[in-house]
């Protein structure tokens, strides 16, 4: 596949937010490369602001509660103690940021993001005040790590990722098939546990992530990371409501559960960066396609569904599991098609797919805290739908595909969990 850019997002610089709609602005490529580079140093940022923007959190809760009467002060003896305490924890997680962050500029096989190269983007490298939604998108990643590589996960990662586990399992028998042979697909893999579980039993596995939040999180514990539980995070000092005890906001949660080194020699693991839609247009390349909390990430989930549907073997499967929180439902000149499971079925049936297996009602978690005293709950479909070994000429998708790859370029970076 060809290298010429990294293939994440493409954006306008001075927006806060994710991107205008692929497609809505088209850049040259210089530009492109150049908003590329200014992102990743936007997300870098972030990353070293963490502590300044928690420290400004603390400081506001200090002043408030100096600003309370004597009387009141008294009454909360061990107010200013558990500050103290939520500032220990926040230097613990600024600590793994940073370990996140370094080196991040050489991750990618094929783009180097170097201290010195580029324009004239010094301020970009100090870490200046970043928007509210990048410091969300960190703490976010925080718990991201929960999910996928603590102990405390586990239930989670039993409720979300096991039913696609045992799906595929059941489609590629290892008795009945040579697993190493079986490529399978996780796009928007997240921190690669569900990829990485999949490689961990022969197949050949890959991720897909497009945020360079995940993306520097996955390459540092899939990569830098093999001693069990060494590494610590404070993962919900950030919810200052909602407690019952003031200890849960300050517990402490320790990471990787499972060295991620300990794959199976001769696995066949990786992890892309990129597009979902721009990195994988080469049809008839997947034997199944694993999606997680993914398909609601679209602006047009109809483009998945067509990309899924292209790049699937004949007689390959897509496997699904997750909500419809649509992810640009309330975001100003976005484009969002919110589409109800029922309209998405079918879509899905008329671009060709055959609905194997279909459970609307699995419950799920994400990224629970669960001491918390709010708690979501997701109501889950999982669907395995196959796209024939023998195609008919009346498959909608077929037809839309050969048209709209003209237009895709291609392109891929790898990390290695070597
Ligand atoms: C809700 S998270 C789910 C992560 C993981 N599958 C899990 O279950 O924990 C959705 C992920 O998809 C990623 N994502 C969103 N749009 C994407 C795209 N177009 N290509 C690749 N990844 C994407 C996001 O960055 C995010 O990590």
């Amino acid at each position: 596949m060809a290298d010429s850019s990294m293939g994440t997002e493409s954006a306008d610089p001075n927006r806060e937010e994710p991107y205008l709609y692929r497609g809505r602005i088209k850049y040259s490529p210089e530009e492109d490369a150049r908003l590329e580079r200014q992102h990743f140093w936007k997300i870098i940022n972030a990353f070293r602001y963490y502590r300044t923007h928690v420290e400004e959190r603390l400081k506001r809760c200090e002043r408030q509660f100096r600003s309370l009467p004597r009387r009141h002060q008294q009454l909360l003896s061990g107010f200013l103690d558990k500050l103290a305490e939520i500032r220990r924890c926040m230097e613990c997680n600024h600590e793994v940021l940073q370990a996140i962050v370094q080196n991040c500029t050489h991750m990618f096989e094929n783009m180097e993001y170097d201290e010195d190269v580029g324009e004239s983007q010094d301020n970009m490298r100090r870490a200046g005040p970043c928007s509210t939604f990048d410091m969300d998108k960190l703490k976010s990643t925080i718990k991201q790590f929960v999910r996928d590589w603590s102990e405390a996960g586990k239930a989670e990662r039993d409720s979300c990722y096991m039913p696609i586990i045992e799906e595929i399992q059941k489609q590629f028998p290892p008795e009945k098939c040579d697993v190493s042979e079986v490529r399978v697909l996780v796009p928007g893999a997240g921190l690669g546990r569900l990829a990485w579980e999949i490689a961990c039993l022969g197949y050949s596995c890959q991720g897909n992530e497009w945020s360079f939040f995940m993306l520097f999180s996955s390459n540092f514990v899939l990569n830098r990371c093999e001693e069990e539980n060494a590494m610590t995070l404070y993962p919900w000092i950030h919810q200052f409501s909602n407690n019952k005890m003031s200890g849960d906001q300050t517990r402490a949660v320790t990471f990787p559960d499972i060295n991620p080194h300990s794959l199976p020699p001769d696995s066949d693991f990786s992890m892309t960066a990129g597009d979902f839609l721009e990195v994988y247009t080469e049809s008839n390349t997947w034997d199944c396609v694993a999606t997680c909390f993914f398909i609601d990430t679209a602006h047009n989930v109809l483009e998945y569904i067509e990309t899924i549907w292209n790049i699937l073997k004949p007689g390959g499967v897509w496997v699904n599991l997750g909500p419809l929180l649509y992810h640009f439902e309330n975001m100003a000149n976005e484009l969002s098609i919110e589409l109800s499971y029922e309209e998405m079925k079918d879509a899905i049936m008329k671009c060709g797919f055959q609905l194997e297996v279909e459970r609307e009602s699995v419950l799920t978690t994400y990224t629970e805290n669960e001491r918390s005293m709010l708690k979501y709950l997701y109501d889950c479909v999982f669907f395995v739908a196959r796209k024939p070994a023998a195609l008919h000429s009346n498959s909608h998708c077929k037809d839309i595909k050969t048209s709209n790859c003209k237009e895709l370029n291609n392109s891929v970076q790898k990390t290695t969990t070597t």
